[in-house]
């Protein structure tokens, strides 16, 4: 982290997308402290886009955000996916390395979304199993993501902030926290997000993603289309004073704008910040 040499000052970066890669060839973007990017689009590559996530990381701190770890799926990540993640690991050096807290199927039926998992004693057990398999493998520290879900599973026994905070303890991972799912979740499920963020201890915390949603009128989906709404940065402002400096991700995925409408939502967070 060694951009990040201000303790007093909010760092706020941006997913790397390649519609973004010819601004970058321009030269590094100035209102950034990092950026976070898609594992799995990097572990198959050493053409440009590779060349490009090297330029980046020269100048930026950089996180690795996976998505196919499927911590609760069918069967335990496969080795080499895990081999190749390490590799990219050793090549860029990331501050922070994270997946989701979800299942995306098996090997032989990958439904390539992040899916619900129930909060209950087995999923737990078998998560604590993966996660320390995982840590002990790439030998770092992986954060989990909470993520979106559209309903709720009755075979849950625990609230997931709860659940989260255990397997914390219990692993030695850390917590990304989605400040968007959980307000989309709280809509969807009917629950009080302040509620969801007073269960969640802070001292797991070690990124949060602030994204946008659309509201599709019975219920909020998950779109990352668009900048976050003003109930998402009431969340923001109300987590960032339990945990200030907190390395806070802008989320873009759809309908992606040209880079300089990211960076003044990388300016906002840093007015929200303090
Ligand atoms: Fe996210």
């Amino acid at each position: 982290m060694e951009k990040f040499l201000n303790p007093n000052i909010s760092k706020v970066g941006v997913g790397l997308r390649h519609t973004h890669f010819p601004y970058f060839e321009s030269g590094p973007p100035p209102n950034v402290d990092f950026f976070e990017a898609i594992t799995e689009n990097f572990l198959n590559t050493r053409g440009r886009p590779f060349t490009i996530i090297e330029k980046i990381r020269s100048d930026y701190p950089l996180a690795l955000h996976g998505v196919s770890l499927s911590l609760a799926g069918e069967e335990d990540p496969p080795l080499d996916y895990l081999k190749k993640v390490k590799s990219l690991i050793a090549i860029l050096d990331p501050f922070l390395i994270s997946d989701h807290l979800c299942w995306t199927g098996g090997s032989a039926h990958n439904l390539h979304n992040l899916l619900p998992i129930p909060f209950n004693l087995e999923t737990k057990l078998l998560l604590l199993g993966r996660i320390k398999k995982v840590q002990d493998f790439y030998q770092r520290e992986v954060l989990i993501e909470n993520v979106s879900a559209y309903f709720t599973l009755n075979s849950s026994t625990e609230e997931e902030s709860d659940f989260m905070n255990d397997l914390c303890k219990k692993s030695g991972c850390g917590i990304l926290l989605d400040i968007n799912n959980i307000f989309v979740n709280s809509v969807n499920q009917d629950f009080n997000p302040y509620e969801y963020l007073d269960r969640v201890n802070f001292s797991y915390v070690k990124q949060i993603h602030l994204a946008g949603h659309s509201d599709l009128g019975d219920y909020l989906f998950d779109t990352h289309s668009r900048a976050p709404s003003d109930k998402v940065w009431d969340l923001y402002r109300y987590a960032l004073a339990k945990k200030n400096n907190i390395p806070t991700l802008i989320e873009w995925d759809e309908d992606i704008p040209p880079f300089q409408r990211l960076e003044e939502e990388v300016k906002k967070a840093k007015r929200n910040g303090f």
